[in-house]
């Protein structure tokens, strides 16, 4: 696990639900000679998520499971099946169970679009801009059963201006988020 340099990289399970531009730049992160990890597998709630086609376009194994709970086991019998060490939720809309939390404590990392612990949940953007906040920001955090409160990694800021929307800031944010999501991955394994 902390041999992850060279060939030893760590196998890493990508779960979105969505358009997928994390998953897009972990993968091409990943690809780097840098990264400690692999993406060996995409898996997500939805099988019409746009992101699933950066996993075709790069030929990872996808996996479709409804994530409620019954399907837990078999979840956990893919990601052990193909020696998964590390998951990156990006974009992935749905609240995993405590028992899958606890199997893969400390090795499951999350990037939500606030300066955390401000503003968990969704709409964030619209809330952020509601409260004429003068920043915002994203986050990498890893996840404990409390929704988007496990140990912050990583944040960035980002300033929000007077005439924001709520899709300029979370373009602005997503950007953003492309740039810490690999760093925080870094960070969390040259501290294992
Ligand atoms: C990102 O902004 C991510 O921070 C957010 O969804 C977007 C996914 O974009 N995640 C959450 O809101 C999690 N609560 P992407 O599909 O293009 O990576």
């Amino acid at each position: 696990m902390t041999k992850f340099l060279g060939s030893k990289r760590i196998f890493t399970a990508v779960f979105i639900s969505g358009t997928g531009t994390n998953l897009k730049n972990l993968i091409k992160f990943s690809l780097t000679k840098k990264s400690p990890i692999t993406v060996k597998a995409v898996i997500s709630n939805k099988n019409e998520a746009k992101g699933l086609n950066y996993a075709k376009k790069y030929k990872i194994k996808i996996r479709i499971f409804k994530f409620d709970n019954n399907d837990d086991r078999e979840i956990l019998n893919f990601l052990k099946k193909e020696k998964i060490k590390l998951i990156c939720l990006a974009g992935f809309m749905k609240i995993l169970s405590k028992k899958f939390i606890q199997k893969f404590e400390g090795k499951i990392l999350n990037i939500h679009p606030s300066l955390l612990p401000k503003y968990k949940g969704l709409n964030t953007h619209k809330r952020v801009i509601n409260r004429n906040e003068k920043f915002s920001g994203c986050t990498v955090h890893l996840v404990n059963s409390k929704l988007d409160s496990g140990k912050i990694i990583l944040q960035k800021k980002v300033k929000v201006f007077k005439r924001d929307t709520s899709s300029k800031l979370a373009k602005r944010i997503l950007k953003q988020e492309h740039i810490i999501y690999p760093k925080a991955i870094l960070k969390l394994i040259s501290n294992l």
